[in-house]
């Protein structure tokens, strides 16, 4: 069955094994404009930096159940989302949450202990958007066994491409040891300059991936670029620090209302649809069959203000962690990819089999990185 018009929520997990790339603002305001678009929604906060929690104004002083407690008891669940705006339901992280992978390292179900959970409550919700850390360990594989679907954040660049190769890789390596129903949803774009000629490019690179696996049986043959791409957009990165969302922090910036048009089409895509909006947001979210009356939304033409520098906050201390398929292969019930974050093991990356960027772009990327 589609994971998209399954009838239960549709679990998405978001997932890139690089750092920096949008990840978490992208769960957050998406997760955001559906709720306010009436569907409710749990985020499952599943890195330990808890970057989704302090965006959505809940901190390590909470005494709510964590996605911590959850994995060493998932039968904790029922009290543990906490509602924070209405619709939007969240299931926090913490810091202990990094000692998870040790201490569950001897338990034969460790994989399955939060879609043991999530299966528990996900009648509440309509979406499930789990926020993966930027590394391929216990908790990623949680959120891959816990997910239906997988959507990619992703910037358009070049070496980003080709690390859309290697996740893809990935997501094959789960669906075929914990996870046969885990299919690739598709890719948004984040941080996006669209006025630049490589960002275009590379656009038109993965458009042309994408189409030539139609008729694959890869997980993700169905895999689609969502539209519109999120804009560069200082407002994004500065709502967080006051645990707001897009839509409380600027509703009117261009990344407000990118974030919507994503949330709209993955609505209609769920068989639902969303009734007009007006200034009492009481339950739009409508069944499958009604008239889709939004798409006609108009979607500002504001122009992005990358006037202001987001340098610092895209410069991400966590190294580009890599699969080792060759980890995965030796994989069984018991064993899974390791997260190789810490060991920065380069050289013992194979070459990815599958190959989204272009040669020519490859070699001009790294002659640029060489030279800088
Ligand atoms: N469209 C955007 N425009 C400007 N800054 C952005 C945008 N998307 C994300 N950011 C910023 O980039 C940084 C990394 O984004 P984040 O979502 O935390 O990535 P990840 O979760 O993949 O590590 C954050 O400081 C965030 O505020
Ligand atoms: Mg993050």
């Amino acid at each position: 069955m589609d994971a998209r018009t399954h009838p239960g929520p549709r679990r998405i997990a978001l997932m890139n094994q690089k750092g920096g790339v949008g990840k978490t603002t992208t769960t957050v305001n998406i997760a955001a404009a559906i709720a306010e678009l009436g569907a409710p929604v749990l985020l499952v906060d599943l890195d330990p930096q808890a970057h989704a929690s302090l965006h959505l104004g809940v901190d390590d002083a909470s005494e709510a159940t964590s996605v911590y407690d959850i994995l060493l008891d998932p039968a904790e669940i029922f009290e543990a989302p906490i509602e924070v705006k209405p619709n939007l339901w969240l299931l926090r992280s913490e810091t202990d949450l990094a000692a998870a992978e040790t201490e569950l390292s001897q338990e034969a179900d460790r994989y399955a202990r939060l879609r043991e959970a999530l299966e528990a409550v996900e009648d509440r919700f309509k979406f499930v958007l789990l926020d993966c850390p930027p590394s391929l360990g216990l908790l990623t594989l949680n959120g891959l066994n816990a997910a239906r679907e997988v959507l990619i954040p992703m910037q358009a660049q070049f070496l980003a491409l080709q690390g859309v190769g290697k996740l893809l890789e990935t997501v094959q390596l789960v669906s075929q040891q914990l996870n046969p129903e885990l299919r690739v949803a598709g890719i948004v774009l984040c941080m996006f300059d669209g006025q630049t000629t490589h960002a275009q490019e590379v656009v038109a690179d993965l458009e042309t991936y994408l189409e030539s696996q139609r008729e694959t049986e890869t997980p993700w043959r169905d895999a689609k670029l969502y539209q519109p791409p999120i804009r560069r957009n200082i407002k994004l990165a500065e709502c967080p620090s006051f645990g707001q969302t897009i839509f409380e922090y600027a509703p009117w910036a261009p990344g407000a209302a990118d974030y919507r048009r994503i949330a709209e089409a993955l609505l209609a895509e769920h068989g639902g649809s969303i009734g007009e909006r007006s200034a009492d947001d009481e339950h739009k979210y409508t069944p499958a069959g009604a008239v889709d009356d939004a798409t006609g939304d108009q979607t500002p033409e504001a122009t992005d203000d990358s006037g202001e520098s987001v340098e610092a906050a895209d410069r991400s201390p966590e190294p580009d962690a890599q699969p080792r398929p060759a980890d995965a292969d030796r994989a069984s019930d018991d064993a899974a990819p390791r997260d190789d974050d810490r060991q920065g093991h380069e050289d013992e990356v194979p070459t990815p089999q599958i190959r989204v960027m272009p040669a020519e772009h490859a070699a001009r990327e790294s002659d640029a990185e060489r030279g800088a």
